[in-house]
């Protein structure tokens, strides 16, 4: 049977899919890219906002009218929205044949089977063990040369607006035996970079191998391949993490670490389990080990009684820090999260929407500052693809993860590491030259 897979969500939602697929194929079914051609259709689906769901509804709603022509389709929901709703869904979505959870996936071809015999079927139980981490993914939409490694699923941090320790269980590690055999595998098929991902990279513990003692067993063991990570929490990140960032040249400069904001108020509301002090030491101190690094966040407008100063102090800690990129959101109420059943979702929309924008704005000023700032640096860049613009065009990224584009040379191609000299930018990428080397 020939199966079709879309992902919305998050880099563990991307991962999820190339297991997803890894198993389908193990067990027969083709993959086709071309949903015309598909006898079933899959859908890898976040929870993390409510736009998030709605977004992933219009998607099935199109799949509706497929099956409307095709009637022997069938079409799979997995993921959260598949964890958090359940036999909802196939009372909500009339199309839906089969919901199927996060740690459900080497059930899929045998629910499927089912499911084409007849019976439709919702699968979600939660797991405390299973890390796929006996599958090798396949990457089925890749540019060859980057690709995530999971090395934790869940998370049980438990902020209280957060719907994920409900959709993806309590926190697991994988193996580091399996996590290298996995990044050799691609290093044999000339990858060049890999980001290992997991909800609190932080929180890795493998027997007693902590994360920075795994980041270091990788970085030995691959110094010709990049390494990223992502995501951090600033209530965990150790020490040792920013020495051993700091003594591996094939460990990015990049820290991807959610403020949410800059209020302790907020914080503890939140319970992030730090205050906007210790997260403006833990900066300093990341810059002090590493002072090329680029750092980037995900901010939160209009939690639970969030005032305007509190959100004032959000804009003031964001010109503080200088962030060189950010992610930045409007709350959404979850169902089922502390949030949702014990605050009130108390600030007007149109409120919400106007801190957003100022966020924003804000940071497009600090994205501004910190380009100009690269002007007239050379970067190393691992070359990725053509520009989106123009074939005459190369783009890569440098270690501290900023885009740069620059005119095709003779000689290089894709996956090279090159040296670019920055000459401008503009509001996504850094424009450069390249150096002859
Ligand atoms: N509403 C809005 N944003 C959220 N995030 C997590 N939960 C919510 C929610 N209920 C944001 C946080 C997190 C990022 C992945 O998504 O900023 O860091
Ligand atoms: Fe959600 Fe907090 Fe876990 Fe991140 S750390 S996934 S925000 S509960």
């Amino acid at each position: 049977m020939k199966f079709y897979i879309e992902t919305y969500g998050c880099q563990m939602n991307v991962a999820d899919s190339e297991v997803v697929t890894a198993i389908l194929q193990k067990h027969g079914y083709i993959l086709v890219n071309n949903i015309d051609e598909a006898e079933i259709i899959l859908v890898n689906t976040c929870s993390i906002r409510e736009n998030a769901e709605t977004r992933v509804r219009g998607r099935i709603k199109v799949f509706q009218q497929i099956k409307k022509q095709k009637q022997q389709i069938k079409i799979g929901v997995l993921g959260c929205m598949a964890e958090r709703l359940k036999d909802q869904l196939l009372e909500q979505e009339v199309a839906v044949d089969l919901v199927v959870g996060p740690d459900s996936y080497k059930k899929l071809p045998y629910i499927i089977d089912n499911v084409v015999s007849g019976s439709k079927k919702v699968e979600t139980e939660l797991s405390k063990e299973e890390t796929y981490e006996d599958i090798l993914p396949y990457r089925y939409e890749t540019n060859g040369i980057s690709a995530f490694v999971s090395i934790t699923r869940g998370c049980q941090n438990y902020c209280s607006y957060c719907i994920v320790p409900y959709v993806r269980g309590v926190e697991r590690s994988r193996s580091p035996e399996s996590i290298i055999n996995e990044i050799r595998e691609l290093k044999n098929n000339q990858y060049k970079e890999v980001t290992l991902i997991g909800q609190n990279v932080d929180s890795y513990l493998y027997k007693d191998i902590s994360f920075s003692q795994l980041l270091k067993i990788v970085a030995q063991e691959f110094p010709n391949i990049r390494i990223r990570f992502s995501t951090n929490h600033p209530k965990d990140m150790s020490n040792s993490l920013l020495e051993v960032m700091a003594t591996y040249p094939n460990i990015c400069k990049h820290v991807h670490l959610p403020v949410q904001s800059g209020s302790n108020k907020m914080l503890q509301l939140m319970n992030r389990g730090y205050t906007r002090e210790q997260y403006l030491k833990l900066i300093e101190n990341i810059r002090k080990n590493i002072p090329d690094v680029a750092i980037s966040t995900d901010i939160m407008v209009g939690f639970c009684d969030e005032n305007e100063d509190d959100h004032r102090q959000t804009l003031s800690l964001m010109k503080e820090v200088g962030y060189d990129f950010a992610f930045m959101f409007k709350y959404s109420e979850r169902s089922g999260t502390y949030a949702a059943k014990y605050l009130k979702d108390n600030v007007p929309e149109k409120e919400k929407i106007r801190r957003l924008n100022e966020v924003i704005a804000l940071q497009n000023e600090l994205s501004y500052k910190s380009k100009q700032q690269d002007v007239g640096k050379t970067f190393e860049v691992l070359v990725e693809g053509y520009s989106k613009k123009s074939k005459k065009q190369l783009m890569g990224r440098n270690s501290q993860n900023k885009v740069i584009v620059f005119d095709v040379m003779d000689n290089v191609i894709f996956g090279d590491f090159v040296k670019v000299n920055v000459e401008s930018f503009t509001s996504a990428t850094l424009i450069g030259k390249m150096i002859k080397s």
